[in-house]
């Protein structure tokens, strides 16, 4: 039987145990560099258990000395947050024990991202909003930053893109922000105010004032002020009498009236009737009825409590330059 080379020069130690005659047990110490090794992750694991979250223990674990700061807003008496003196939410320093929820919430507001856009805000938050709307940086940070808030909290109702949502029913419809005709009107301290403060978009019903025949010919002169095909002159010139208790709202010629929120009749933009997606003109006819009868009520809910002035500000950029104005 072979010997290992190292048994011929005795080199290596055995445990002194003999099997068979010549089976002998090596007693090989562990190699230096695994024992410390072995060593390193002993100490690793207890500086581990002293900085992080280790060992359960009851119904909670042990939370390590490590922290992690990041800022929240303060929350005033009424449970509402706190705001300073221009508006924004006043911050305070939260620290938590060591845990991934308050890493994601640091990262979130010092990554460089996150500075770029601290140092972006600061940058357009003394512009005017044509400044912004006329530098191609600017306009490119409102727009980045305008898209991820519409998103989060617009395009639900109003559409990813803006483009808004006809439906069969009007009451259901929601306004396209995307074209060029504005219901209220396109200044930016306008639009600033309806995402402040919401919308109340209201007429009131003629159901009881025109019915019948009335009610129809008045419908086919609402028709023929956007040039609709199908319309039966006769009978739009019997209901343009009876547009006289609209004018008031409508303006005479059906204009509209951005100080009202009264949209214009005479383009082939439809905020809220399905005109443009009617089968045919007598499907247009009744949706027309069905609003002179029944009046309309929109609501958009106000923002002013949910986004900051600065979020606001550049929303209105966004949505403005949406309609391509
Ligand atoms: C719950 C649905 C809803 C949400 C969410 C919503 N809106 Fe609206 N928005 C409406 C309705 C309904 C109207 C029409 C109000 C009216 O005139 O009757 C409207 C109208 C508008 C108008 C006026 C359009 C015009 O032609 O004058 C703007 C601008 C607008 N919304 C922007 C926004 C922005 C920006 C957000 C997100 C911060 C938003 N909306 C979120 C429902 C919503
Ligand atoms: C008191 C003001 C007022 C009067 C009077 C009024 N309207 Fe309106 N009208 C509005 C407002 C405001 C809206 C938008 C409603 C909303 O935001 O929900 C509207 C919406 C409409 C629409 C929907 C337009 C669209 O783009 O989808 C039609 C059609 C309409 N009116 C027709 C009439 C006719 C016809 C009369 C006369 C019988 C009339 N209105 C009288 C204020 C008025």
């Amino acid at each position: 039987m072979s010997q290992s080379p190292e048994n011929k020069k005795g080199q290596v130690e055995t445990t002194g145990h003999v099997w068979d005659g010549d089976l002998r047990e090596y007693n090989n110490p562990l190699p230096r560099w695994w024992l410390w090794g072995f060593y390193g992750t002993i100490i690793f694991a207890i500086v581990y258990w002293i900085l992080y979250p280790a060992w359960p223990y009851a119904d909670t674990y042990t939370k390590g000395i490590s922290t992690v700061s990041f800022q929240v807003p303060v929350i005033g008496p009424d449970g509402k947050p706190e705001k300073d003196s221009d508006g924004n939410a006043k911050m305070e320093t939260k620290t938590e024990h060591w845990n991934a929820r308050a890493l994601f919430h640091q990262e979130m507001q010092t990554s460089p991202s996150a500075l770029a856009q601290k140092e972006w805000l600061a940058k357009v938050k003394d512009m005017s909003f044509e400044q912004i709307a006329a530098n191609p940086d600017t306009l490119n940070f409102a727009r980045s930053m305008g898209h991820g808030l519409f998103g989060d909290h617009c395009a639900a109702c109003h559409g990813t893109g803006g483009q808004g949502h006809l439906s069969k029913n009007p009451e259901g419809s929601y306004p396209n922000l995307a074209d060029n005709a504005w219901i209220h009107g396109d200044s930016y301290e306008k639009i600033v105010s309806e995402i402040t403060n919401g919308i109340q978009g209201n007429m009131p019903a003629f159901g009881a004032l025109y019915k019948g025949e009335k009610l129809t010919d008045l419908a086919q002169y609402v028709l023929s002020l956007s040039h609709q095909s199908g319309v039966n002159e006769e009978a739009a010139n019997r209901g343009k009498a009876s547009f006289a208790t609209c004018a008031g709202c409508h303006g005479a010629n059906g204009m509209g009236n951005q100080a009202i929120g009264a949209p214009n009749l005479t383009d082939q933009a439809w905020a809220f009737v399905d005109v443009p997606g009617s089968k045919n003109y007598d499907e247009k006819l009744k949706l027309v009825e069905g609003v002179i009868a029944n009046g309309l009520q929109h609501q958009m809910p106000k923002f002013g409590d949910r986004l900051s002035p600065e979020q606001i500000r550049l929303l209105a950029v966004y949505v403005r330059q949406l309609g391509g104005t």
